[in-house]
This record gives C-alpha cells, sequence and structure tokens, in this order.
C-alpha cells in the first residue's frame, strides 16, 4: 500500500521494512492497466505465483485500491500501486517482466482494429517508458488491437535504440485455450490435454487454428473444422456481444495472460522446453510480424518454430491471415513513424 512504508517508519518495524523493499528472490513483474476488467483478476493471478516477489500494479485510476485489497493476500510476493503518469517511471524501474492490458475494450459492433485511435496512443507512451527504464524487460502486449500495438511497440524501441525481438511478445495465449477448449467439447476430451497450435495473429481471419496438428491427434469432418474455425476466430465477439456494452473477455483473459506470463517467468529461470504461441517478430512469413510456436528462454523468444504442413484449408487461410496481417502492420509502424 502508498502508506505501508510511513506507517513502518512511524512504528519502527524494522523487519516489515525489509519485506517493504521486496528483498526476497524471484522475479519482479509489473502490470500497466491493473486496475482494468484484465488488470484486476491478472493481478490477483499474478500475486499467487510463487515465482513473483514484487508485484508493481500500475494504472491512471485505482490503482491504490486495487493494490490495498490484493495486498493482503498472504502469498509473498510484496505489491505496490503507482498511480498516473507521473508514477510511470518507477513503477518500470528494474522490472523483469512488464505486462501491459492497458486500453479500451470493444463494445457489440466494433472490431479490435476501431480500437486503434485510444490503444496505439496509450501503448505508446508506455512502451516509451518502459524503454527508459526496464530496456531489458520481456513484455506481453495483450491492449487491443495486438496485430498494430506489437509493431507500434517494436517501433517505439526501434527509435529509443533499444529493441530486441525476443523481448517484444503479442499475448495471444487465449485464442489457443479458447481453442483447445471447443475441441475438447466435441471431441469428449479433457481440455488440459488438448494442444491447438494458433498462429498467424489477434483478430478475425487472421487467427489460423491449425486443427490438422492437434494433439492428440483428431480427425474432423469438414463440418467440424468449419465450426471450430468460426468459433475460435470469433471467440471474442461471442463474449462482447454476451456482455452487452460491458467489455470484453477480462476472466478467461486473465487467465490465459497468467498462462503465459508464467511461462515467461519459467523460461527466465532456466526451464527447458518452454513452448506456447506467440505474436512476435517472425522470418516464418514474409510478413515481419507473425504468431506461431515460439521456444522461450532467459532471454525472451530463442527460437520461432515453422508452421508445419498445412492442409489446403489452412493454406488458404493463411493466405486470408497475412493480407489482412500485412494491412495492420503497416497501420502501427507508420503510426510510430508519422
Ligand atoms: P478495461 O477498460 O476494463 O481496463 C483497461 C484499464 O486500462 C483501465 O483500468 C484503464 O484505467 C487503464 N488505462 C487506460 N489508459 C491507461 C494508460 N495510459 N496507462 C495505464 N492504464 C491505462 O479494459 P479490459 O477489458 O481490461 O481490456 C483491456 C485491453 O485488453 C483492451 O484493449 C482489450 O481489447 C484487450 N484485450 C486483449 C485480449 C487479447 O487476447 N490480447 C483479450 C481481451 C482483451
Ligand atoms: C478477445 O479475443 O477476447 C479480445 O481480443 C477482446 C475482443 O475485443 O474480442
Amino acid at each position: 500500500p502508498p502508506n505501508l512504508q510511513k506507517m513502518v517508519e512511524d512504528l519502527g518495524l524494522e523487519r516489515v521494512n525489509c519485506r517493504a523493499k521486496g528483498a526476497s528472490s524471484g522475479f519482479k513483474v509489473a502490470i500497466l492497466g491493473a486496475a482494468g476488467g484484465i488488470g484486476q483478476p491478472l493481478a490477483m493471478l499474478m500475486k499467487m505465483n510463487p515465482l513473483v516477489s514484487l508485484l508493481h500494479l500500475y494504472d491512471v485510476v485505482n490503482a491504490h485500491g486495487v493494490t490495498a485489497d490484493i495486498s493482503h493476500m498472504d502469498t509473498s510476493a510484496v505489491v505496490r500501486g503507482f498511480l498516473g503518469q507521473q508514477q510511470l517511471e518507477d513503477a518500470l524501474i528494474g522490472m523483469d517482466l512488464v505486462i501491459i492490458p492497458a486500453g479500451v475494450p470493444r463494445k457489440p459492433g466494433m472490431t479490435r482494429d476501431d480500437l486503434f485511435n485510444i490503444n496505439a496512443g496509450i501503448v505508446k507512451t508506455l512502451c516509451e517508458a518502459i524503454a527508459k527504464c526496464c530496456p531489458k524487460a520481456i513484455v506481453n502486449i495483450i491492449s487491443n488491437p495486438v496485430n498494430s500495438t506489437v509493431p507500434i511497440a517494436a517501433e517505439v524501441f526501434k527509435k529509443a535504440g533499444v529493441f530486441d525481438p525476443k523481448r517484444v511478445l503479442g499475448v495471444t495465449m487465449l485464442d489457443v485455450v479458447r481453442a483447445n477448449t471447443f475441441v475438447a467439447e466435441i471431441m469428449g476430451l479433457d481440455p488440459r490435454e488438448v494442444d491447438v497450435p494458433v498462429v498467424g495473429g489477434h483478430a478475425g481471419v487472421t487467427i489460423l487454428p491449425l486443427l490438422s496438428q492437434v494433439k492428440p491427434s483428431c480427425s474432423f469432418t469438414q463440418k467440424e473444422i468449419d465450426y471450430l474455425t468460426d468459433r475460435i476466430q470469433n471467440g471474442g465477439t461471442e463474449v462482447v456481444e454476451a456482455k452487452a456494452g460491458a467489455g470484453s473477455a477480462t476472466l478467461s483473459m486473465a487467465y490465459a495472460a497468467v498462462k503465459f506470463a508464467d511461462a515467461c517467468l519459467q523460461a527466465l529461470r532456466g526451464d527447458a522446453a518452454v513452448v506456447h504461441c506467440a505474436y512476435v517478430a517472425s522470418e516464418v512469413t514474409e510478413l515481419p510480424f507473425f504468431a506461431s510456436k515460439v521456444r522461450l528462454g532467459r532471454n525472451g523468444v530463442e527460437e520461432i518454430y515453422p508452421l508445419g504442413p498445412l492442409n489446403e484449408y489452412e493454406r488458404a487461410g493463411l493466405e486470408k491471415a497475412k493480407k489482412e496481417l500485412a494491412g495492420s502492420i503497416q497501420k502501427g509502424v507508420s503510426f510510430v513513424k508519422k
């Protein structure tokens, strides 16, 4: 809490003071947009993560309220709140991992690209501060449109002379989480045992599930493929419509964000074979950014895997995805260059 330091000094509680400094080993994680629909459950779940020693919660509203609340959880991470632009740099100094769910969500009838005008500027400002305060941090970008906000982040880091393509990752884990769930539903499997690679990007037709590569190996009818592809590509819209103006996916997204952030922390710790889909600077296609399976390590993205054999349906989907992605990437790059 913001007044913990003062309270500690007033009471002369030296041991509390040590804890408040976050002296224990573990990783330092900042969440930017921590008071939002995703930010709050994400903050709660990261406070429960034993790999996290220090959790910085930054927002332009209610950061201290969320921090006071979460700081009472009896888990080991020390939590600190940072409110408003003037505290952004303090929130970022020394961070190993920065997760960005800041920005406005969709309402029914909107595309993710309709969020560009507001969210592009938010992500740009936040990344300028990251470039200055913790340029070596791994950055997980959740704010939409991810297909453009990741190129925006990359351009900001390039401008600042600190771009490391291994460290900037667009979070597409929710597409994988949904795909695993929907495939498990129709095949009568436990979703925890299902692994569906989802490549491309994170909007409509750019979300390309590779159902021919599902593990455990499944054989789908064409009807099932059409149903699954449509449901996975429009999972976000399904939630936006169900929430009827009250926002987009927050709880499943916080779950997916934590799954991905935890993988990044395991990789930073040195764990082997940490492989997940993410939207990153890539040479897998002719586009400069693409989501595919990547191996995470101590430096972020250590290896990007090729797409593997695609069937005709997936090859057609890939062409559609690339066409839309190219425009979204260009839009992000131009926003920073202009
Ligand atoms: P929300 O409106 O509930 O929360 C957003 C938070 O960002 C708010 O607390 C707001 O105060 C904060 N914010 C706004 N400007 C800020 C700034 N300059 N600095 C720091 N914080 C700022 O929205 P939400 O439901 O949490 O969604 C957030 C974003 O995540 C949206 O853009 C949404 O489209 C996106 N999203 C992405 C995925 C994905 O799979 N990548 C999934 C769901 C939502
Ligand atoms: C999602 O996939 O749920 C998010 O990208 C939010 C949205 O706008 O659909």
